[in-house]
């Protein structure tokens, strides 16, 4: 890597970044300038192990040959077609090889740019859908505590993370939260799947007994929940959202941003944990976080409810200017490919327990309070320093970049999601570092 041609930026004023902590990090910038597989290259020329898969989203691992020259190709043959009244076949092409990958029942795709985009998407669907159908007085929306769905206005709304919704007003009226799925004196140190908690469902009966189910249009859960610092299911309680929801003629929209594209040895968590929602939110594994592209992708029924008016009619009133742009479609398809012919959705499921043991090594490690792990996901809480939440793990980001691998913290969670690619080795790399790093910590 020529690093003499990419210098790093003088002026690190004019670009206000997200989700950072802006001044401390112009103050010690981290710049990475290149990646390739399992690794990225930092301005100083060091080499970091991807614990992150970038964010959740290089599932292949970084500079895959077939999705940069599948990009390339495309922006020099069809750069751009209109999303609106126009086509172009790479759009339909990679709608059709999501559906062949999808759980059955799952036949359309809508496209946005992100995961945010797929959220709002999938929330005004599921309000149109009801709508379109008579059930016009079906308008609330129910998230759950600690939810993570993006950063827009819809999906501040029903997800669950304060630190995302309190500085931005009343957000969207007619939304209420199911409680979250944390139970740590009853599940901590739990592998995979924790025993306790599938009664959690439950609250959407009292949701529904407060509300009425006629005025109730979706229930929006990640079926794991990542952002806020990894929670999984409890053994139960997916199905019983299901059961709940069907029930009363409410929609149930899985967010699969992260979930989705193998992260947990399936295409989706649909189909690994075998409950089927009516709609799945995706993005980020979509195009191995190359490209901006995101996804919904709707059962048949969903996508027929609209399909009653005049033919020369729009039929819905929504849509991106990049929705299914060409150049990321190129490299859905293309990504789709990798997953397939290196079968990475598949070694990710019998890398998983290998995963779990050294995730769960770390227990009795300083600091750790809880080790929670499903598929190639993995979360280390630590107990926080008293009056300053969220330092020590960042102190232990911080001391874990400097020993050359790549985390991720919310709170004082530590989380990790490594490309699918990962060998055992570097697996062994990855946590034995993390424990030297908690060893260091205050
Ligand atoms: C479950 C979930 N939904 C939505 C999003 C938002 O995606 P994006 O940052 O692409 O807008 C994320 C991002 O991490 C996510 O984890």
């Amino acid at each position: 890597m020529a690093l003499d041609r990419k210098p790093a930026p003088n002026d690190l004023n004019a670009f206000w970044m997200p989700f950072t902590a802006n001044r401390q990090f112009k103050k010690n910038p981290r710049m990475f300038v290149g990646a390739k597989d399992m690794h990225y290259t930092t301005s100083d020329g060091r080499q970091v192990l991807d614990g992150t898969a970038g964010l959740w989203c290089c599932n292949a691992g970084h500079g895959q040959p077939k999705i940069t020259e599948a990009i390339a190709r495309q922006a020099g043959e069809l750069d751009y077609a209109p999303a609106f009244q126009m086509g172009h076949p790479a759009a339909f092409e990679l709608a059709n090889r999501i559906i062949e990958i999808a759980p059955k029942g799952m036949e359309h795709v809508f496209y946005t740019n992100s995961g945010s985009e797929s959220v709002e998407t999938a929330l005004k669907l599921a309000i149109a859908y009801h709508r379109a159908r008579g059930e016009g007085a079906r308008t609330r929306l129910i998230g759950r505590e600690r939810g993570y769905h993006g950063v827009n206005f819809g999906g501040i709304s029903v997800g669950g993370i304060v630190n995302n919704r309190k500085m931005f007003g009343t957000l969207l009226g007619g939304v209420d939260h199911m409680p979250h799925t944390h139970l740590p004196a009853l599940n901590a140190f739990s592998k995979g799947q924790p025993e306790h908690g599938a009664n959690l469902a439950d609250d959407l009966e009292r949701i529904v007994a407060l509300h009425g189910a006629e005025t109730i249009a979706a229930v929006i859960v990640e079926p794991v929940a990542g952002s806020t610092g990894v929670l999984i299911p409890p053994k139960g309680y997916l199905e019983k959202l299901r059961a709940i929801t069907a029930k009363h003629g409410i929609l149930l929209i899985f967010d699969e941003v992260i979930t989705g594209f193998g992260r947990l040895g399936s295409a989706f968590a649909s189909q690994h944990y075998g409950v089927l929602p009516d709609m799945m939110t995706t993005a980020k594994g979509l195009t191995n976080g190359v490209i901006p592209m995101g996804a919904v992708i709707t059962t048949g029924a969903v996508h027929d409810a609209f399909m009653g008016g005049p033919e020369h009619m729009i039929e819905l009133f929504h849509g991106y200017t990049y929705s299914g742009n060409p150049v990321a479609s190129a490299a859905g398809i293309a990504t789709l490919e990798v997953y397939k012919e290196q079968g990475l959705f598949e070694r990710a499921a019998e890398l998983a327990p290998y995963w779990a043991d050294a995730v769960h090594s770390l227990k009795g490690a300083r600091h750790v309070i809880d080790v929670r792990n499903e598929g190639l996901i993995g979360a280390v809480e630590l107990e926080g320093i008293p009056g300053e939440p969220t330092k020590r793990a960042f102190s232990a980001f911080l001391a874990a970049y400097e020993k050359g691998i790549l985390i991720r913290t919310t709170g004082d969670i530590i989380a990790m999601s490594p490309p699918l690619i990962i060998s055992k080795g570097q697996i062994d790399q990855l946590i034995g570092t993390l424990g030297e790093v908690l060893k260091g910590l205050e």
